[in-house]
């Protein structure tokens, strides 16, 4: 078993990996930390708002194995004691924690401090395992022990799952991309106020459009003197927040290099989402990587964000768009704290224990 920390344990995303690494065939979490705020507490307690209410946003129990283990400060931890940290808190705390941590121990990061850096490969499974081919340029060049691997934004993670086999298979020109984003993507502390989003859509996310915009191209770029050269094609995105609990839907538009019919592209979907882990031995990887609809009522967030336990971007209403040139267009749904946070960088770590690279 490999040992392993989730530093940011009480938040939103923290929460979510307890449940992820909880009974894990290869990850044993023997840390749990947070900020000097949580620290010395049992987890339980720091969980706990201002008047005393536990705050637990998972739809599974808290797993009972964690319930009373004391959370650390995050400052205070030897990484070395760990095989592997999980982080999960904001860029700015992350970008004093993390390169500390990967002077001794691999870090696999859902913050996006490091996620623009040239040395550091954002990694989805499935999608660009080969830029893992990084990690040891980056290791040399900063000389460290380990490393930090960082996830995606959740927004950008359903994208390039979708968008990977149309580049492959016919080629792409320009992308088009709306979100219509759960409330959990805010996170715990501040988060969203009820009153803000009542009866409400926020139009802005600030950072957001940039982060999918950038990290799309360099995930579905190539690797070419041991830097990725971004993918080609235009990418324009608004992003909006909405009276979702969790799973950001995006309505995506794309004009492809070649012309492609609307059964070519869903088998394009079917095929990628049904080969891309098969065999892998990944033990969170979704059997099914994109699930397609046909019923032009589907994906929605509340039937559909939990498929292969909230790992499978559900696509449904693919049709051809007469206003780009070989264009299509579809609505993807994927799960934000899972897909697009604990649970893949679950995944991503276990890519890289295949690798050999942990
Ligand atoms: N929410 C999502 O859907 C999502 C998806 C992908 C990526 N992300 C990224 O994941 C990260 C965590 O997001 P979140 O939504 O889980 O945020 P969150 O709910 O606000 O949780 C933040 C966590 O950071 C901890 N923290 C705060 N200050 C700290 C410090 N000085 N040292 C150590 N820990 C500290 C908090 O601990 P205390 O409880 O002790 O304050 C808490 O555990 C962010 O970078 C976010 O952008 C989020």
């Amino acid at each position: 078993m490999y040992s392993v920390a989730v530093v940011g344990a009480t938040g939103v995303v923290g929460q979510q990996f307890l449940v992820a690494l909880d009974n894990h065939p290869w990850f044993k979490v023997e840390c749990l930390a947070a900020s000097p705020r949580s620290a010395g507490k049992p987890y339980i307690e720091a969980l706990k708002g201002s008047e005393g209410e536990v705050r637990w946003f998972c739809d599974e129990p808290i797993p009972e194995g964690f319930i009373d283990m004391e959370v650390e400060d995050s400052s205070d931890i030897d990484p070395s004691d760990f095989d592997l940290i999980f982080t999960a808190v904001e860029s700015d705390v992350a970008s004093k924690i993390e390169p500390r941590y990967a002077e001794e121990t691999p870090v696999v990061s859902t913050a996006s401090a490091f996620r623009y850096e040239e040395d550091i490969p954002i990694l989805v499974p499935g999608v660009n395992d080969g830029h893992t081919r990084l990690i040891e340029i980056q290791r040399k060049r900063r000389g460290w022990r380990g490393f930090i691997t960082p996830i995606p934004n959740c927004t950008t993670t359903g994208l390039v799952v979708t968008l990977k086999p149309l580049m492959d298979e016919f080629g792409l020109e320009r992308v088009i991309m709306t979100s219509m984003q759960a409330l959990s993507g805010a996170g715990r502390s501040p988060g969203v106020l009820a009153l803000d989003i009542i009866d409400n859509i926020i139009p802005y996310i600030k950072g957001e459009e940039w982060k999918v915009e950038i990290e799309s191209k360099k995930i579905l770029g190539s690797i070419a003197n041991d830097r990725i050269e971004p993918a080609d094609f235009k990418i324009s995105c608004t992003c909006t927040r909405v009276f979702v609990k969790d799973g950001h839907t995006e309505v995506v538009y794309a004009s492809l290099k070649r012309r492609a019919s609307i059964e070519e592209i869903k088998e394009a979907f079917i095929s990628f989402g049904e080969s891309v882990f098969k065999d892998s031995g990944l033990p969170s990887a979704p059997r099914r990587f994109i699930v397609c609809f046909d019923d032009p009522f589907r994906p929605q967030p509340r039937l559909d964000r939990d498929l292969y336990g909230g790992m499978a971007v559900a696509v449904g209403r693919i049709r051809e768009d007469p206003a780009l040139e070989n264009g299509v267009k579809y609505i993807l749904l994927s799960h934000n704290t899972r897909l697009g946070a604990a649970k893949g960088a679950v995944l991503v770590a276990e890519l890289l224990v295949k690798e050999g690279i942990v």
